[in-house]
C-alpha cells in the first residue's frame, strides 16, 4: 500500500504499513476519495472532519445500534455505546448521575500516587517495558478503584479486556472466526459471574463507589436492570483502559519524536494539558468510529444504501487541513484544538476528562521522575491488533532517574 500520488489509491485498514503510518494516505483520501467504498462489502470509509462530524451528530440518520456480528448472541445485553436515543439517552442519564465530574476530579491526588508507585518500581529497574510498567497498569488501577472492584484483580481484567477488544472492527470486513466467538462468549460469562457477586454485595452493603452509585441510580422512576448494569460495567472496564493506555503510550512516542516539545514540557509542565490535546489530535487513540445508515443516503455523490456501514476515521478527520493549520505539525501550544478524538454528538466520550487527567498526571510524574528517557532499541514496536485503536502493546525504554 502506498500513498504515492501517481499510484492507484486503495485503502486497506488492515495493512501493517498503513496502520503504522496512515497519515500520507489519509491526506490523499481526504482530497481525492473522501468517501471510499470497500469493494464487495457493505462498508464505506469517510475521512473528512466535516463528514465525520455530520455523521456522528445525527443518530436518526446514522445509527449506533448495530446488530451483533454473525455468530454472536443476539440477546446478549447491549451497552449504551451501541444504542440510539431514546434508549441511549436513558442509559447515559443514569450513568451520568454516578460518573460525575466531582467523582473524577477527586481522583487527581490518587492518580498521582499510583503513578509515583509504578515509577518507583520502573526506575529501580532502569530498563522497562513502559506499557507493562506504567501505561497499562495506571488506567486499570484507576478504573478498578473508581468502580470499586479490587485492583488486585487487574491481571484478570487484562485477560478479559484483551479478549474483548482484539477483534473490534474486524467484523465489518469478515465474519468473526468461530474460536473468537467462543472466546468472547466465555469471557462475557466470566465477567457476568464476577460482577453478579459484586452487585449483590453492594445492594446489601452500599459503599462510596461507582458500582454502588450505579446500583442506586434512578431516573424518572427507572433503574438499571442487572443486564444493563453488566453491559455498563463491561463498557467502562474496556473503554476506560485500552484507550487511556494508548493515549499515554502515544504521548511518550510523540515526545520521543519531538525532543523540542519534550524540552519545553520539562521546562514548563503547565503546557501538559494542551500537549495531551495535541497527542489526542495527532495520534488519536481511537482511530475509527462506525455508524449504520438508517435509510438510503448519499455522501459527496457516493450512494450509501440503508443497512450499510460507514466508518468515520477520526485519525484522518483530526488532520483535516480545512480545520487545522499545518495539521501534520505536532504543536503542543496549538490554539483552538477542536479535535474529535473523543467522538462527537450524543456518544461523546463519557470518560474524556478522566482520560486527560490520567494522561496529564502520568506524563507530569514521568517527566518529574526522569532526567531523560529513550527507546531501549529501535526494533519495530508491536502495534495494537485492532484497527479501531492506535497504540503500542510494548515499549521497551531506558529511564534515567532525575
Ligand atoms: C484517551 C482515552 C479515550 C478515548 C480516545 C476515548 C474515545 C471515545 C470515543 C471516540 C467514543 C465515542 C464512541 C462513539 O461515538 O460511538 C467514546 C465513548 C465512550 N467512552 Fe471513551 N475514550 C477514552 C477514555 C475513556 C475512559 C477513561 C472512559 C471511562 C472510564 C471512557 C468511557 C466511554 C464510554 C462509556 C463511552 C460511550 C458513551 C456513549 O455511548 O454515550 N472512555 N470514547
Amino acid at each position: 500500500m502506498s500513498a504515492v500520488a501517481d499510484e492507484p489509491f486503495a485503502f486497506d485498514p488492515f495493512d501493517d504499513a498503513t496502520r503504522r503510518s496512515p497519515y500520507a494516505l489519509f491526506t490523499r483520501a481526504r482530497r481525492e476519495h473522501p468517501v471510499w467504498r470497500h469493494e464487495g462489502l457493505p462498508v464505506s470509509s469517510v475521512f473528512r472532519y466535516a463528514d465525520c462530524q455530520a455523521i456522528l451528530r445525527d443518530p436518526k440518520t446514522w445509527s449506533s445500534a448495530f446488530p451483533p456480528p454473525p455468530g454472536f448472541d443476539p440477546d446478549e445485553p447491549r451497552s449504551m455505546l451501541v444504542q440510539d436515543p431514546p434508549a441511549h439517552t436513558r442509559l447515559r442519564g443514569l450513568v451520568s448521575q454516578a460518573f460525575t465530574p466531582k467523582r473524577v476530579q477527586a481522583l487527581g491526588p490518587r492518580i498521582e500516587q499510583i503513578a509515583h508507585e509504578l515509577l518507583d518500581d520502573a526506575l529501580a529497574r532502569g530498563e522497562v517495558d513502559l506499557v507493562e510498567a506504567l501505561t497499562y497498569p495506571l488506567p486499570v488501577i484507576v478504573i478498578a478503584e473508581l468502580i470499586g472492584v479490587p485492583a488486585g484483580d487487574r491481571a484478570q481484567f487484562k485477560v478479559w479486556s484483551d479478549a474483548l477488544v482484539a477483534s473490534l472492527g474486524s467484523a465489518f470486513f469478515a465474519p468473526p472466526p468461530a474460536e473468537m466467538i467462543a472466546k468472547v462468549g466465555r469471557v462475557r460469562g466470566e465477567l457476568e459471574a464476577y460482577f453478579v457477586r459484586l452487585v449483590e454485595e453492594r445492594r446489601l452493603a452500599p459503599r462510596d463507589d461507582l458500582l454502588t452509585a450505579l446500583v442506586q441510580a434512578e431516573l424518572e422512576g427507572s433503574r438499571l436492570s442487572f443486564d444493563e448494569l453488566l453491559a455498563m460495567l463491561i463498557l467502562l472496564l474496556v473503554a476506560g483502559n485500552e484507550t487511556t493506555t494508548n493515549l499515554i503510550g502515544n504521548a511518550t512516542l510523540e515526545l520521543l519524536a519531538h525532543p523540542d516539545a519534550l524540552a519545553d514540557l520539562r521546562a514548563d509542565p503547565s503546557l501538559l494539558p494542551s500537549a495531551m490535546e495535541e497527542v489526542l489530535r495527532c495520534s488519536s487513540p481511537v482511530q475509527m468510529d462506525p455508524r449504520l445508515a438508517t435509510r438510503d443516503l448519499e455522501i459527496r455523490g457516493t450512494k450509501i444504501p440503508a443497512g450499510q456501514f460507514v466508518l468515520c476515521w477520526l485519525g484522518a478527520a483530526n488532520r483535516d487541513e480545512d480545520v487545522f493549520d499545518q495539521p501534520d505539525v505536532f504543536d503542543i501550544r496549538r490554539a483552538r484544538n477542536n479535535h474529535i478524538a473523543f467522538g462527537f454528538g450524543p456518544h461523546y466520550c463519557l470518560g474524556s476528562s478522566l482520560a486527560t487527567l490520567e494522561a496529564v498526571v502520568a506524563m507530569r510524574v514521568l517527566l518529574a521522575r526522569t532526567r531523560s528517557f529513550r527507546r531501549a532499541d529501535d526494533a519495530p514496536l508491536p502495534i495494537h491488533p485492532s484497527i479501531v485503536f492506535r497504540g503500542v502493546r510494548g515499549l521497551p525504554m531506558v529511564l534515567e532517574p532525575a
